[in-house]
């Protein structure tokens, strides 16, 4: 029998088939190579994950190093080394506020814990009432049943919609996108009102927290809220006795240029989920890190948060882990991030600015968004059946580009959003033949799409 690796749809397939895979043999720092020889420069780190490269021969020394000695120390049997620096170095890169935390093995575990310390917090809190989660439209949380429950991708809910937990959904802060007559400088606060209003009309006491994602990754195409949103939606909670939670799987771990991506807007939450860059795909790792304030009343209540798995603080996960974020730190390369990351965007528009189809390039740090208009003015998407990210996907394959194309940014079902999401080491050559091949692929795609006919007004020549 031949068991088939089924992989997830993204929305939207419309007119494009899917394509086979090829085979990964295997990568040297940003360079991938597949069974047949051919490269592939890793624009978008898989998904925003490989943030020092592949094969780091110091990474990959620390994993074997520590095989050799343990795998794992379950974890109601033994603390180890590597969980307990990795505990100190997170500690101290979240900041002041956030020194406590549970590992995990990825974004998904990492939120549905999130969710967990939240609700536990408010029982050992003496208010068991606050059980509703407050979460936005296009954002994604992971594919467990409580992260999808405040997920919002349309697709991804629809076979589970009746078994998910209830959760209000609120406007995405949007600039790009703003809700229905907002014009973009006053979303920000229009979102911080709407976020109140949902709050009330649950009842505060029932409400215990409201998740986002500071930076919005795959289901946004990288949109970062406005200036002033995160302070204000701070406000909101701590008003009502609302826990702040910041899903950061994606955006977090210095992919944005600061290690938390709530840094920049001076804001501490009282949970976080990390996840993907903590150790940079080597193994699978993440973290719910959370607040004094929650750890203390939990503690002193509870004996500590009611969460964790066979694989919390997974040794081996752990050293890899340290490896990782040694090296960024050593090598400064979250600075390195912030300071290229505005350089990358100019090029991109630069290089591609002459594209009508281009709508918006947006994003901080190395984490960019591209968003894919059929009418600039208007930011009207492409048809869904057109498919054009499933299409600059297939071209920058061909291109020897990786990239993440996504769809459905607009409505859960239109939209056309490419993410990069390059490693933090990338060199500056790289970073020119990203955007040298995400170009040459953007272009290839909109051939495509009008040689196979389709006439929309002022989209001539496009390419
Ligand atoms: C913001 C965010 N949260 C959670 C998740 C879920 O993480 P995982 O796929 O590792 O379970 C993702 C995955 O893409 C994500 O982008």
């Amino acid at each position: 029998m031949v068991l088939k690796q089924d992989t997830a749809r993204s929305p939207g397939h419309g007119e494009v088939p899917d394509a086979a895979l090829p085979k990964i043999v295997y990568g040297r720092g940003s360079r991938l190579y597949d069974a047949t020889g051919k490269d592939y420069i890793d624009g978008s780190g898989g998904p925003a994950v490989f943030c020092l490269g592949h094969a780091h021969p110091e990474v990959n020394e620390a994993i074997k190093q520590q095989l050799d000695r343990v795998a794992h120390g379950y974890r109601y049997n033994f603390t180890s080394d590597p969980l307990e620096e990795l505990t100190e170095i997170v500690g101290r890169r979240c900041g002041p506020g956030l020194g406590h935390m549970i590992f995990t093995t990825g974004g998904s575990e990492s939120v549905e814990s999130a969710l967990k310390v939240a609700l536990h917090y408010h029982s050992a809190n003496d208010e068991p009432s606050r059980r509703r989660f407050i979460a936005r439209r296009r954002s994604w949380h992971g594919n467990t049943l409580g992260a999808l429950s405040v997920s919002e991708f349309k697709e991804r809910r629809e076979p589970f919609e009746g078994a998910l937990i209830p959760a209000s959904h609120v406007s995405p802060a949007n600039a790009y996108r703003p809700p229905a007559g907002v014009s973009p400088d006053r979303v920000a606060q229009f979102c911080a009102d709407e976020l109140e209003g949902e709050i009330v009309r649950l009842g505060a006491r029932n409400v215990a927290g409201f998740i986002f994602e500071p930076v919005v990754g795959a289901a946004g195409g990288v949109v970062p809220a406005p200036e002033g949103y995160a302070r204000l939606v701070r406000e909101v909670c701590d008003r009502h006795g609302v826990l702040l939670i910041a899903d950061e799987v994606m955006c977090g771990a210095g992919r944005c240029g600061s290690w938390r991506a709530l840094e920049h807007d001076g804001v501490v939450p009282d949970v976080m989920a990390v996840a993907k860059g903590l150790a940079g795909g080597y193994v699978p790792l993440g973290a719910t890190i959370y607040s004094d304030k929650v750890a203390d009343l939990l503690t002193r209540k509870a004996g500590g948060p009611m969460t964790g798995h066979t694989f919390t603080g997974h040794t081996l996960a752990c050293a890899a882990g340290v490896a990782v974020q040694r090296i960024i730190a050593r090598d400064h390369l979250v600075e390195r991030v912030a300071r290229d990351g505005e350089r990358l965007k100019a090029r991109l528009t630069d290089r591609m600015g002459d594209l009508p189809a281009l709508g918006d390039v947006r994003g901080r740090g190395f984490f960019i968004g591209l968003e894919f208009v059929a009418d600039r003015a208007t930011k009207e998407p492409f048809p869904a059946e057109r498919a054009l990210h499933l299409r600059i996907r297939a071209r920058s394959l061909a291109n020897g580009l990786i990239c993440y194309p996504m769809g459905g940014n607009v409505d859960g079902v239109k939209g056309d959003t490419v993410i990069l999401a390059p490693p933090y080491n990338a060199t500056d050559a790289e970073l020119e033949e990203i955007v040298e091949k995400l170009d040459r692929s953007v272009r290839e795609a909109l051939g495509d799409i009008f040689s196979t006919c389709m006439v929309l007004p002022g989209l001539a020549n496009q390419t």
